[in-house]
């Protein structure tokens, strides 16, 4: 069975896409069976369609927290949460995902890049931070109003808008020297620059999952299969 070492002077980037979560029954974007296959993303991930239909983004993102909230975290998720005990502040997992299996799991130095579905925030950016929110919204009218009068919108990062934490990750990655990506097609950008970012700094990179990404060229190792299947048992922690 392949392996993946990590020496002990190794500090190790994590990047995590849709295909993480596959197992645990969340539908990832862009495989044939995947969410932009019966959506598109001009109607309900963008600006402006969120100007044009706020109770049709708030129906589509009502749906995927309906799937998130019953899913549970796979050995996947398990396996990054151990490897996160056994580094500590040598382990860093930032995540595309919007769901929380992650935390479940027993991760707690992560970010979400793309935003959480669990929360929701001020559609004019007023200053007033995220809240929590775990409504699955049937009709736009029970969407609630922040402090300034502006509609909450889902605490998710649309197309064309900024990802978040992007000054901390950036700082993460200058200071890996391991970068594993797993479960992510590599064609949303910034993220599927990570990799090249971490290696012309000198680190290697791993990218795990069933199918070779878009940018498989950036990697310097491929390990074919599940997330669920290979993570458990894929680790060597040396020193
Ligand atoms: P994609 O749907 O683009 O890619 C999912 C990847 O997961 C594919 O490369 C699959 O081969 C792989 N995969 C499928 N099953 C897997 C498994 N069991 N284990 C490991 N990998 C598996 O999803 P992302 O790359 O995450 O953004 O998409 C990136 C962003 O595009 C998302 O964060 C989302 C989306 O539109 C926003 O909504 C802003």
């Amino acid at each position: 069975m392949q392996k993946v070492s990590i020496l002990a002077n190794d500090r190790v980037f994590v990047l995590t896409g849709a295909g993480v979560s596959a197992e645990s029954g969340i539908q990832t974007f862009r495989d044939s069976d995947g969410l932009w296959a019966g959506y598109r993303i001009e109607d309900v991930c963008t600006p402006d369609a969120w100007e044009a239909s706020p109770a049709r983004v708030w129906d589509f993102y009502s749906a995927r927290r309906e799937a998130a909230f019953k899913a549970e975290p796979n050995p996947g998720h398990f396996a990054l949460a151990e490897l996160e005990q056994w580094l500590g502040e040598r382990f860093f997992l930032c995540t595309q995902n919007v769901d929380d299996l992650h935390e479940r799991a027993g991760s707690e130095r992560l970010v979400h890049m793309h935003g959480e579905l669990a929360m929701a925030r001020c559609e004019d950016d007023c200053g007033q931070p995220p809240v929590s929110d775990r409504t699955i919204y049937k009709s736009l009218t029970a969407v609630g109003r922040c402090s300034c009068g502006a509609r909450m919108r889902p605490h998710i990062v649309f197309f064309g808008e900024m990802p978040l934490e992007m000054g901390k990750i950036q700082r993460e990655i200058d200071r890996s020297t391991l970068m594993m990506v797993i479960g992510t097609s590599g064609s949303v950008y910034p993220a599927a620059n990570f990799v090249r970012w971490a290696r012309q700094k000198g680190a290697r990179t791993v990218y795990i999952g069933p199918e070779a990404p878009q940018n498989a060229e950036s990697f310097s190792e491929i390990v074919l299969g599940k997330a669920g299947q290979v993570l458990p048992g894929l680790f060597q922690v040396e020193g």
